[in-house]
């Protein structure tokens, strides 16, 4: 019979697998964006569009739970703040604020921007497995940010051959 891994070894190995970072934005009932930091997205099928992100309860699951739509917005390089203050971090000067755009809660200047509807909705644990059906989207050019180990990176480097 195998063990459970223990919560800091688990930790540790799900953190060799990189990932990029978003800021996932909702609208509140009072018209307020609201956003949290989340590596957890995933696309999920490129024909219909669809993703997902992994929330756990907060301000943010709470909005997008009451309007059924979010919008992932994909964080480049130069935005470690913009992470740290979606994470419940305060950083020094003007904090970055998402803004509505066509319904949605959109990180100006992001790198992608995913705008969904919630189509399904999974517990799992202490989190809320968010499905979306993409309805608009966008992209720029530009290098973003990554996670690894922990810890930020600029991704993503030089391309290799197979
Ligand atoms: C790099 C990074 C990735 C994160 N990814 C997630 C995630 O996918 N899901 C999640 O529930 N929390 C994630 N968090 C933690 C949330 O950003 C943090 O708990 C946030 O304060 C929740 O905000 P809220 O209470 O407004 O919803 C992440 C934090 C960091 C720094």
């Amino acid at each position: 019979m195998t063990h459970r891994p223990d919560p800091p070894s688990f930790r540790k190995a799900a953190a060799r697998f990189t990932t990029g970072v978003t800021v996932v934005g909702a609208l509140g009932e009072d018209g307020r964006a609201v956003g949290m930091t989340a590596n957890s997205f995933v696309t999920l099928s490129i024909n219909p569009p669809m993703v997902l992100v992994s929330l756990k309860s907060g301000r943010t699951l709470s909005a997008v739970s009451t309007s059924q739509r979010y919008c992932v917005s994909v964080l480049d390089a130069a935005s470690i703040h913009v992470s740290s203050h979606f994470a419940g971090k305060p950083v020094d000067g003007d904090p970055p604020a998402l803004v509505e755009e066509r319904d949605f809660a959109v990180l100006p200047g992001a790198l992608a921007v995913f705008a969904c509807d919630v189509v399904q909705t999974i517990e799992v644990a202490d989190h809320r497995l968010l499905i979306g059906e993409v309805r608009w989207c966008r992209h720029e050019e530009g290098r973003p940010l990554a996670f690894y180990g922990s810890e930020f990176c600029s991704g993503p480097g030089t391309p290799i051959q197979p």
